[in-house]
C-alpha cells in the first residue's frame, strides 16, 4: 500500500514530491539566513489546519511568537484565529532561553532544556490533536544545555519524539553561506528528507531556489526551481 501524503500547502513543492511529504516523516529545511525557512514552515502549518484540517504546532526557539504572527498577518494568515480554534499553537521556547518572561499559553516557564521541551511539545500534540509540528530552529537547541546533553543528543530525542508522536514535521537549520547544508553532522541522517533553500546572486540580483536533497519513501525531482515569496499567496515555487 503506497505511503499516505500530506500536501505542503506550498504551490509547486507537492509537485515536486510527487504527491506531497510522506506521513509521519520528519524533513530538514536548510538554507542560510533570509532564505525564507520560516515562512516556508509557517505555510505548512497555516495551510495544514486551514485547508487539510490538520493542527499543528510551531515550536520557536529564536523568534518570539508575536513577531511570528505579525510576519504571518503580512500574507493574511491569521494565526490567532486558528490558534483560538485550536488548530495551530506556538510553543514559545525562545522567551525562557533569553531569559524573559512570556505570556505565552505554551511555553516553558522553568527555563530552557530539552525533556521539558519534549514533554510540552508532547502535551500540546495532545491537547490540540496536532498533525503536523515545526521546530524553528535546530541552532537554538545548541544553547544553555548543562551536563554532557549536546545539540546531537537534543536532535536524536526530539526526532524520536516526533516519531513517536506520528506527526509530519519539519525542522529548520540554518547554515552559512556556501554549499555546506549540515551543520550538526546529524541533522541530515536522522531526518527522512532535506529540502534545501538557496538565496543566490544571478545577473546582479538575488533569486531565491529550492531544491529537494533527500526523500525516503519517494520518488521526486533532484532539479532546481526557482521560488518567490510574495504577499498573497506567500511561497510559491515556479515549475
Ligand atoms: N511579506 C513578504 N513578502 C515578500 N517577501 C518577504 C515578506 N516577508 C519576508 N519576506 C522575505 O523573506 C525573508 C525572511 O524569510 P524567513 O523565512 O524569515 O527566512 P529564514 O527563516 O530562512 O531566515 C526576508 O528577508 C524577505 O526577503
Ligand atoms: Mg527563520
Amino acid at each position: 500500500m503506497a505511503d499516505e501524503r500530506v500536501k505542503t500547502g506550498v504551490p509547486g513543492l507537492d509537485e515536486i514530491l510527487h504527491g506531497g511529504l510522506i506521513k509521519g516523516h520528519n524533513i530538514l529545511v536548510t538554507g542560510c539566513a533570509g532564505t525564507g525557512k520560516t515562512i516556508l514552515c509557517t505555510q505548512f502549518l497555516y495551510q495544514g489546519a486551514k485547508k487539510f484540517n490538520e493542527p499543528g504546532i510551531l515550536v520557536t526557539l529564536e523568534e518570539m511568537p508575536n513577531e511570528l504572527r505579525k510576519e504571518a498577518s503580512l500574507f493574511k494568515w491569521d494565526v490567532k484565529e486558528l490558534e483560538e480554534q485550536k488548530k495551530f499553537a506556538i510553543i514559545d521556547a525562545a522567551s525562557s532561553k533569553a531569559g524573559l518572561p512570556t505570556g505565552e499559553k505554551f511555553a516553558l516557564r522553568r527555563g530552557f532544556d530539552v525533556n521539558t521541551l519534549a514533554q510540552e511539545i508532547y502535551r500540546t500534540t495532545k491537547e490540540i490533536g496536532a498533525k503536523r509540528v515545526v521546530i524553528d530552529s535546530i541552532a537554538g537547541l545548541g544553547m544553555q544545555f548543562e551536563g554532557t546533553i549536546n545539540i546531537r543528543t537534543a536532535i536524536f530525542r526530539l526526532s524520536a519524539l516526533l516519531r513517536e508522536i506520528n506527526c509530519t514535521s519539519l525542522m529548520t537549520s540554518e547554515v552559512p553561506a556556501g554549499d555546506v547544508f549540515t551543520r550538526y553532522g546529524v541533522e541530515e541522517f536522522i531526518a527522512q528528507g532535506v529540502i534545501l533553500l538557496y538565496l543566490e546572486e544571478e545577473a546582479g540580483e538575488l533569486k531565491r531556489s529550492l531544491v529537494v536533497r533527500k526523500m525516503r519513501g519517494t520518488s521526486h525531482s533532484l532539479k532546481r526551481y526557482p521560488f518567490e515569496i510574495n504577499d498573497d499567496k506567500g511561497i510559491v515555487v515556479m515549475l
